[in-house]
């Protein structure tokens, strides 16, 4: 009888590492720097190495990360963010916190990112920012947007909460925005055993400003310069992370492999699968395929004892919550075939070939 494979596997990332967590977690509380501290500082430094960037500032989240985001380029009421609405909500989330408006662009069928084509005509005299998201850790296609931005003036910000590490044409995501936003959220390509999230950025201003306003709008403790938020980082996170970080490269090689041996078992199946474009190298955050009958696969795949989920089931503008935005079923055609096609298999560094064999297998017994 073969054995459950479930969607996700924290604790078989977790088990070689829990020595040096156990340790780390051990000396915060010896010297109880709990909120920022100095592994937090030690984090920022090194993963703003690994993005290749002059700053990361650490965040309690990754939507918080967003959110300072929105304030450092003064969006605010009446103001419109370009962005998707096929991604993880709080990517608006930010938009709407500092009273803007998200409007909504289609997406790339092939990627399911936002689709440069369409994106020009959505600016208008309102737009403030363009903000799409590096989903399921494949890149957007940047060179293209970037030049939208520069001929309208725009600033980017890359949503990176999925796509630590990702490249577009050779080089590591998160500087071709003024501004990026990754998340630490435990099931992320590099998670804490909590929350967490980074802005990224080169701007020395926008850094200094992150840092005040993640810490009650204070550079001096008791001193607000401006209203501010309680947004740190806490220590026991940063350094989590700092343990986790150096092994990252090796688990995305990890994900990358079963991405290879899915592509190869599923490649002679009616499933739509996920095509890395050629300028991107993805880090593969979520193996995400596509069928009309993704409800039936899903019941057959969970009846078989594999884990698999939806990434995402209902688009941000047929969401209740943005109701007031006036959208209706068929605004976003592209992106409503894709949430009711799409379906996520596991994958994770520690999935073994035997495992994703497995996974194929059920997969190939649905469509006999
Ligand atoms: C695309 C995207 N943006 C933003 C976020 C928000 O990050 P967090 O959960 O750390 O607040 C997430 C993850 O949850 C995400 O997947």
């Amino acid at each position: 009888m073969s054995q459950a494979i479930p969607y996700l596997d924290l604790p078989a990332q977790l088990r070689p590492l829990r020595k040096e967590l156990d340790a780390v977690i051990a000396k915060t509380l010896d010297n109880c720097s709990f909120c920022l501290g100095p592994d937090v500082v030690q984090f920022e430094k090194d993963f703003a190495k690994f993005c290749g960037a002059k700053h990361a500032v650490g965040f309690n989240t990754g939507t918080s990360a967003l959110h300072i985001a929105m304030m450092l380029l003064n969006v605010g009421p009446g103001d419109e963010v370009i962005t998707t609405p096929h991604t993880f909500v709080a990517t608006s989330w930010a938009i709407s916190y500092v009273g803007a408006r998200p409007v909504y662009v289609d997406i790339d069928d092939s990627t399911f990112n936002l689709d440069p084509k369409l994106v020009e005509r959505a600016i208008t005299p309102k737009t403030k920012v363009i903000m799409p998201v590096h989903l399921y850790g494949h890149p957007f296609d940047v060179d293209p947007i970037l030049e939208i931005c520069r001929r309208h003036k725009l600033p980017l910000v890359e949503d990176a909460a999925q796509a630590h590490g990702a490249k577009y044409r050779g080089r590591t995501i998160g500087t071709f925005g003024a501004i990026s936003c990754f998340s630490f959220y435990p099931g992320k390509n590099l998670g804490a055993c909590g929350e967490g999230g980074a802005l990224v950025t080169n701007d020395d201003a926008f850094a200094a400003r992150a840092r005040s306003l993640r810490e009650h709008g204070s550079t001096q403790r008791y001193y607000h310069d401006e209203v501010g938020f309680n947004y740190r980082m806490e220590g026991i996170q940063g350094g989590v992370l700092g343990v986790k970080l150096p092994h990252l490269n090796k688990w995305t090689e990890g994900r990358r492999r079963v991405a290879k041996r899915y592509h190869e078992l599923l490649a002679d199946t009616p499933l739509q699968l996920p095509r890395e474009a050629d300028f991107a190298e993805s880090v593969y955050h979520l193996y995400v395929v596509r069928h009309p009958r993704r409800d039936d696969l899903k019941k057959h795949l969970e009846a078989n004892k594999v884990g698999c989920a939806l990434h995402y089931p209902l688009p941000l503008h047929l969401q209740k919550c943005y109701a007031s935005l006036g959208h209706k079923a068929g605004d976003f055609p592209v992106t409503e075939k894709a949430a009711r096609e799409c379906l996520s298999l596991p994958i994770y560094p520690e999935l073994t070939d035997e495992q994703v064999q497995q996974v194929a297998t059920v997969i190939k017994d649905f469509f006999k």
